[in-house]
């Protein structure tokens, strides 16, 4: 079995502040990469940023920085975001950088070895702020001002001189692919919006700029500069030491298992990266995902609206593993979902606080409490707790499962599920009634409650890492043995050590906090 797997996540823009938008991207993705790795896989999770092309210049200039300096600045800033947002990524690359320039330009040159690029001259809308061509229908005049319909930035008239990549040519074979492959593009929605655009037919797309300089020359030409998603796109495989086709990161890793997108970047991974993949005679990722839009309070996140929700500021307040949580549990992956300052305080209050917190907080009390702060060894589990056991354990190809096709949300409804009957296991066993009477009843109680806490804590570790850490890391369950394979494993919990002691995981939120 291929026990290899490849996730990335959009390269940011590097021209303002991370928001919200882009920690949702990134953590989705990394748990992910948590959950392969968990898995016994080895995993590369790739982010980065992605510094060329206009938007970057304009924004450059408006700081009066260089734009390499402006760039190398402002990356760095994503790059500390990674750790705020405790991402697992094995990489970082920087689209300035020399291994993706080499990259680039081997594309580039496929391309035209393959005959898919000529010369010609461009006229028509362009979008500096989604770095994106237009139709006229797909536009509108919003007073006075031309913008376009589906983002809403503001678009200006080009004419310039361009190369062209001959993406009408294309349309074909990626219908064929998109059929052959019911499951390239998810979700379902996100397919049929690709499949309806391409079967319209493809126009021919401008792959250079003459107006600008910030980008990769075009060889052999040094009055363009590459279109910046044609440089963007290849990242993907730059980090894989591409052209080095015989590079082990490339034979391991390409194709990528997936591209977790936002879905306004879905035409660019779902048509042009597998039509440029296809020109180059390179294989096509497996599957390219695109979640929905972040709202606040049911808008759209604006300075003018005052609605921001800044990531950093509610990572400082409330800690990352909340907002992590928050994040996936509340919004439907693949939908547009609303978050809201009060909605993350119930969220954090109920499911981590009241549900895993407290179930973690009182179980490891009562032991240190009566038995020497020791999980009970020789435990004589009876069939109810058998069966509370082996609920869990039953579900774990059905939770595989879920998370191998993205479906995230119903994954921690079950998790969570779980948590919230173990803490029922808990009151009705009553170990504290039981301990005078029938010591080894209580001691069996004790060591099958820890036992699906260290389950849960396995299933919720990819989510939430630092506080399951500190519980399994408690209970001596530290490196290879947070694996989904330890879910079977009773005999990792029978070891007679004493355990440690448990900082409380979630404060409790008061509603005027
Ligand atoms: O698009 N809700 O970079 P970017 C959810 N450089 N996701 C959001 C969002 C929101 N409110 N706002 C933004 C780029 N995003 C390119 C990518 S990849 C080869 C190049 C998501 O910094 C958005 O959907 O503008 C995208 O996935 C990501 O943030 C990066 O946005
Ligand atoms: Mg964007």
């Amino acid at each position: 079995m291929d026990k290899n797997f490849y996730i990335t996540t959009p390269i940011y823009y590097p021209s303002g502040k991370p928001h919200m938008g882009h920690a949702y991207s990134s953590i989705v993705a990394d748990i992910f990469a948590r959950f392969k790795r968990l898995e016994n896989y080895n995993v590369l999770f790739l982010t980065g940023t992605d510094e060329h092309g206009q938007k970057i210049e304009k924004e450059a200039k408006k700081n009066n920085k260089d734009p390499k300096q402006f760039c190398d600045e402002i990356s760095e800033t994503f790059r500390s975001l990674t750790k705020i947002l405790n991402l697992s990524n094995d990489d970082f690359i920087r689209t300035t950088e020399k291994r993706h320039h080499n990259s680039v330009i081997e594309i580039w040159n496929r391309l035209i070895k393959s005959g898919d690029i000529y010369l010609d001259k461009y006229s028509g809308w362009y979008s500096v702020s989604d770095e994106a061509f237009y139709d006229e229908d797909e536009i509108e005049d919003n007073n006075g001002k031309k913008i376009s319909k589906s983002s809403g930035s503001a678009v200006e008239w080009v004419e310039e001189e361009s190369y062209f990549f001959k993406l009408s040519a294309w349309s074909k074979k990626l219908l064929e692919f998109y059929k052959k492959n019911p499951n390239f593009i998810l979700p379902e929605s996100r397919k049929n919006e690709v499949v309806k655009f391409v079967e319209k037919g493809l126009k021919d797309l401008s792959i250079s700029r003459t107006s600008f300089t910030w980008g990769i020359p075009v060889p052999k030409d040094k009055n363009h500069v590459i279109y910046v998603w044609l440089d963007a796109l290849t990242n993907y495989i730059s980090a894989l030491n591409f052209p080095n086709t015989e590079d082990v990161k490339y034979k391991n890793f390409w194709p990528a298992d997936v591209h977790i997108i936002g879905k306004d970047i879905l035409r660019f991974h779902a048509v042009f990266w597998p039509a440029f993949l296809l020109a180059a005679n390179l294989p096509l990722p497996k599957r390219i995902f695109g979640h929905g839009w972040i709202l606040s309070d049911d808008k759209k996140m604006s300075k003018s609206l005052g609605n921001i929700l800044d990531p950093l500021e509610i990572i400082n307040k409330y800690g990352i593993d909340q907002l992590r949580y928050y994040l996936v549990k509340e919004v439907s992956l693949g939908n547009d979902g609303s978050i809201s300052l009060e909605n993350l305080k119930n969220c954090i209050n109920n499911d981590l606080a009241n549900n895993y917190g407290n179930l973690c907080q009182r179980v490891f009390s009562f032991i240190k409490k009566n038995c020497d702060n020791k999980i009970p060894s020789n435990p004589k589990l009876n069939d109810t707790d058998q069966k509370f056991l082996d609920n869990l354990k039953k579900s774990v190809p059905k939770l595989i499962s879920l998370m191998n096709n993205q479906e995230l949300n119903e994954y921690i409804k079950t998790v969570v599920k779980f948590s919230f009957d173990a803490n029922k296991y808990f009151n009705d066993s009553e170990p504290w009634i039981v301990k005078k009477k029938n010591p080894e009843r209580m001691n069996a109680i004790l060591f099958t409650i820890v036992e699906q806490i260290k389950n849960i804590s396995i299933l919720l570790n990819p989510i939430i890492p630092n506080a399951t850490n500190k519980v399994l890391t408690m209970i001596n369950i530290v490196g290879k043995n947070i694996s989904i394979d330890k879910i079977k494993d009773h005999n990792i919990l029978k070891s007679n050590k004493e355990l440690g002691n448990l900082e409380i995981l979630f404060t409790k939120i008061e509603h005027d906090n």
